[in-house]
């Protein structure tokens, strides 16, 4: 029985553990697709470099045409990262009419409708549950498992360097930059962990995750992105005195057929599940109108738990291989983007201000809100070590985000106030 042939882009965090799995999995991926998998050729940067993994030296080269250009290969698992290089490979890789297994959500947000549809028009399957999530099966559990469903609204924490970060930092008290180099020896962070810590990895994850779940194409510029590099101890510590927890959470609404998309650092109610998600788990809290609220958990990054889902793909290549039905799963969106605008985006707000400590700051403080209809779930006034200053912590009650924004500009203008130290959303605790 002939083995499906596998070249595989990149060796690194993932890479060795999809080598891993493929060789301790052996008996249970035969039990499956009734042949063996081999991994052929393996492409790296480094042909020098010592590897964590045993794989024979032979196995690997520095050139993709070894792989491209090999016709005995039939499935090209890329994870190697990168955007621009990476997409020229895989469209080579259809084109020579090769199924292609990807964990690259950079590559997927920016130019996943162009692969899917030169991998359709080959023949040719292009899956990459991978990309989204680590470990969680959230891209089959959207398109299969909720099938028969409208989703209205995901709210994910899809980022497992940031909520690695933020639970050692709550937690903990531990520094922002110790736990960021943890986390990279770890392996849960990008290499260049920027795009995790200003929150764009999430970002390219929401704008997949919307893409599936609304049926509609949701670019990366759809999103609008904060990341996690402003949040204070102070933000950490009155978070939680108020009953809340600090995470990274991207949200993915859609109210009749209009959709917001967004990542941003936001205060979730310490009762909502997913502010148990702790370390580098994610989770994807996912709003159907029939289902109701489901919740799928499970280790967002790592070697092995991303992959599984990688190999958890191939298999479902191999199947669709044996049926000689590759090509035909990916289905094109259904419906038009309309974005909301900023007046139709509602959210509750967590705001702490510094103020000039004097008769009448609190009631004019107030009245500007009011004039804008923004009224306050929670306040309180705190005294400052400065004598002459004092703090404002506060929640409003929902309101838009063009609203919020017109408040922001006139308290930064007012001369009572001395600097508006944080702005968060605030989520879950809707009664
Ligand atoms: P990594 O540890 O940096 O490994 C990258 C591998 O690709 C290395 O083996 C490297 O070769 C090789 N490589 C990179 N650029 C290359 C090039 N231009 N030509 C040839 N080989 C090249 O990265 P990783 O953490 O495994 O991540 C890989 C992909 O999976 C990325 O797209 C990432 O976003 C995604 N992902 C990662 C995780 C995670 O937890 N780490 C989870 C989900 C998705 P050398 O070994 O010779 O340097
Ligand atoms: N850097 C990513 C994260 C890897 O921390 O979530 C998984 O996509």
């Amino acid at each position: 029985m002939k083995a499906i042939s596998i070249g595989l882009l990149g060796l690194g965090t993932v890479g060795s553990g999809v080598v891993q799995i493929i060789e301790n999995h052996q008996d249970k991926l035969m039990h499956q697709i009734g042949c063996p998998v081999k991994i052929k050729k393996i492409l790296v940067k480094n042909l020098q470099k010592d590897r964590g993994v045993i794989v024979n030296k032979s196995m690997l080269t520095d050139s993709a045409d070894d792989i491209l250009d090999d016709p005995e290969i039939d499935v090209v698992i890329e994870v190697m990262g990168g955007v621009e290089e990476t997409r020229n490979y895989l469209l080579r890789a259809v084109r020579n009419k090769k199924h292609v297994v990807t964990a690259n959500k950079d590559l997927m947000a920016l130019h996943g409708p162009e692969l899917l549809a030169e991998a359709t028009r080959n023949n040719c399957d292009l899956f990459y549950e991978a990309s989204v999530a680590g470990g969680i099966p959230i891209l089959r559990g959207l398109v299969d498992g909720l099938a028969s469903d409208r989703i209205t609204k995901m709210m994910g924490i899809v980022n497992g360097t940031t909520n690695f970060i933020l639970t050692k930092m709550s937690k903990f008290g531990s520094p922002y930059a110790e736990v960021l180099k943890e986390a990279q020896e770890l392996g849960y962070a990008e290499s260049d962990p920027t795009a995790d810590v200003e929150g764009l990895d999430a970002a390219r994850k929401m704008a997949i995750l919307a893409t599936l779940g609304f049926s509609m194409n949701i670019d990366l510029a759809d999103v609008s992105v904060k990341g996690i590099t402003s949040i204070t101890e102070e933000d950490l510590v009155y978070s939680k005195r108020l009953g809340y927890t600090i995470k990274l959470i991207g949200i993915a609404d859609r109210v009749g057929e209009k959709v917001e998309v967004s990542v941003q650092p936001t205060l979730l109610s310490e009762s909502h599940p997913l502010a148990g998600v702790n370390d580098e788990y994610n989770a994807v809290y996912v709003y159907g109108e029939a289902v109701g609220e489901t919740m799928f958990y499970g280790p967002g990054a790592g070697s092995l738990p991303t992959a599984t889902s990688i190999v958890s793909d191939l298999v479902a290549v191999m199947k669709n291989m044996r049926l000689g039905v590759n090509g035909r799963s990916a289905a094109a969106p259904q419906y038009e983007k309309i974005l909301k605008s900023d007046e139709e985006i509602l959210s509750k707000y967590f705001l702490r201000l510094h103020v000039k400590d004097e008769l009448g700051v609190f009631a004019s403080i107030t009245t500007l809100f009011s004039q804008h209809k923004i009224s306050f779930e929670k306040i309180m006034q705190l005294p400052l070590k400065d004598k002459d200053q004092s703090e404002i912590v506060l929640v409003t009650h929902k309101a838009s985000k063009k609203d919020l924004e017109d408040v922001l500009q006139k308290l930064r203008d007012n001369e009572l106030v001395h600097d508006v130290k944080s702005t968060y959303r605030v989520e879950g605790d809707e009664a």
